[in-house]
């Protein structure tokens, strides 16, 4: 394999139309990444995805998986990289090991020996005969994988492979990307969700209609999005008097029972002791993560600065 990155995309475009879906976008994924392409709903993550994997052509921009354009040497340009967008198709009256059987064959580097390992690792070994028709959502995404991983790629490409799953099928779905993470697979996973991103990607790309909006390491970003922390106190009217005077405060909220306030570390750390010498008791401080939306307006406000 070449030294070439596993994904890299420039000043990819995608028109429907009108409707710019995909917008001059720019990725690198690197090898080892666990990288987050996180966007809300109608971004153009799919559409992305659908490039990189060679499925639909690009209006403009290129799209090369370790070096390799799909548009220019077709299939070939998929050796090593597996995935799925939008959830995997089967037939469903055949049972899942019989799915998997007739992917296998159609390939002679893959011994059928590996279809109990690809099942093991999803943990469908126990469901393996039934119908893909009877799976649940989770299942169905799992034996997605299972068959990406046939191949023992070394790029994964997953399209939102939690949503719509329940938190233990979420939590499954994890466990298992960062099980496969750690055997060495470099992954490209989008999502809407940035808790999700969160607790899996060392890297990350937002995507806001069609448009990347920040590429980099999740942490500077979340340090960039300044921190927030959600007090629950005794008084919270003469709480947030005494919250708003402290220095580095920069915003109070109410938030259910709790107040949200913006501020770093150390801000926080005095004003929970002012609060303390003005004999406001605080029955919880909990830090808080950002949202997406969070984010966004975050973004969008140091861009109106700027
Ligand atoms: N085949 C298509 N024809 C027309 N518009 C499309 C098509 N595919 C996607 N779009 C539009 O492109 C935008 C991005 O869609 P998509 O890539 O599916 O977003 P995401 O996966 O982030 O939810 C949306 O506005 C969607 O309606
Ligand atoms: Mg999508």
């Amino acid at each position: 394999m070449s030294d070439a990155p596993p994904v890299a995309a420039r000043a990819l475009v995608k028109r429907y139309g009108d409707i710019v879906a995909v917008d001059h976008v720019d990725l690198t994924v690197e090898r080892g990444d666990v990288f987050g392409y996180l966007g809300p709903n109608g971004a153009g993550k799919t559409t992305s995805l659908r490039m990189l994997l060679g499925l639909i052509r690009p209006t403009s921009g290129t799209a090369q998986l370790f070096g390799r354009d799909p548009m220019l040497v077709g299939a070939r340009a998929l050796d090593g990289v597996a995935g799925f967008v939008e959830g995997p198709r089967f037939y469903p009256y055949l049972s899942a090991r019989r799915n998997l059987e007739l992917l296998a064959d159609f390939d002679d580097d893959v011994p059928r020996s590996r279809i109990d390992e690809v099942l093991e690792l999803v943990e469908l070994r126990d469901r393996a005969r039934d119908r893909f028709g009877r799976y649940s959502h989770g299942m169905r995404q799992r034996l997605g994988i299972a068959a990406s991983l046939l191949r023992r790629p070394q790029l994964l490409l997953l399209d939102e492979p939690a949503t719509g799953l329940d938190p233990g099928g979420m939590r499954d779905m994890r466990q298992l990307v960062r099980r496969l993470a750690g055997e060495g697979i470099t992954i490209l996973l989008s999502s809407h969700l940035l808790a999700e991103v969160e607790e899996l990607c060392n890297r990350v790309a937002i995507i806001r209609s069609g448009r990347i909006v920040y590429e980099g390491r999740l942490d500077e970003l979340l340090r960039s999005a300044g921190s927030s922390y959600r007090f629950v106190v005794g008084d919270a009217e003469r709480a947030r008097a005494v919250l708003l005077a402290q220095p580095g405060i920069e915003d109070v909220r109410t938030e259910g029972d709790g107040l949200r306030v913006h501020g770093d570390e150390r801000a926080i750390g005095a004003a929970s002791v002012a609060l303390g010498q003005a004999q406001i008791e605080i029955t919880a401080l909990v830090p808080q993560t950002a949202t997406l939306e969070e984010l966004f307006l975050g973004m969008t406000e140091r861009e109106a600065a700027a």
